[in-house]
């Protein structure tokens, strides 16, 4: 996708294959372009592992990046947004994630992360393929008048929780899947490669 000037009605960034999107309390916000966010066409060629530093990212936000030609989605979630994940159980399909091929066994607990606030995902619907929408807010929605926060599908209407759960009864069958990942440091995380010693 080539660059592109995008006006969010706060501020002017620019876009290219690394996207950002903030969706949390009044409403979506912008943040700055960070060059070192776009990984590099070889890496991305060679579906080598691909490092995100991941400093700049506020509760609520989200970025997309590249890796093997599919968009992970890295969001960093509030203490509210995790506290709601309890609450979605009875609505979702697989709660436990006990589907283990949409998760490594280290994302398989509450949060489907290794540290609870960050949430990696690979951003691709279960059913067709299409590209889930974050919706971070709790608050009616078209598609939900009783919406707790998650992603949505604009294709076939499959809604996900805050984890990437899906709910029940969708045209979706199964959770977002979470690729292989691991923290180099605090701030920089690794997508392509499991934690170390991890199975
Ligand atoms: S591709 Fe997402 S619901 Fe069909």
């Amino acid at each position: 996708m080539a660059n592109e000037e995008v006006n969010t009605g706060r501020r002017r960034f620019l876009t290219a294959t690394t996207a950002v999107v903030g969706a949390v309390g009044a409403g979506f916000a912008a943040v700055p372009f960070i060059k070192s966010w776009s990984p590099s066409a070889r890496a991305r060629f060679a579906g080598a592992p691909v490092s995100q530093d991941i400093g700049a990212l506020e509760e609520g936000q989200q970025l997309v990046i590249n890796w093997r030609g599919q968009p992970i989605f890295i969001a960093r979630r509030s203490k509210a947004m995790l506290d709601i994940l309890p609450q979605m159980d009875a609505l979702v399909a697989d709660p436990k994630s006990d589907n283990a091929d949409q998760q490594p066994e280290y994302a398989k607990n509450t949060w489907r992360s290794i540290k609870p606030e960050i949430l990696v995902l690979v951003g691709v619907c279960t059913h067709l393929g299409c590209a889930p929408e974050l919706h971070a807010e709790v608050k009616p929605q078209p598609f939900d008048p009783d919406w707790k926060g998650g992603y949505f599908c604009p294709c076939h209407k499959s809604r996900y929780d805050l984890a990437g759960r899906v709910y029940k009864s969708q045209p979706a069958p199964s959770n977002l899947p979470v690729p292989p990942y691991h923290f180099e440091n605090d701030s920089t995380l690794v997508i392509g490669v499991d934690p170390k010693g991890a199975a």
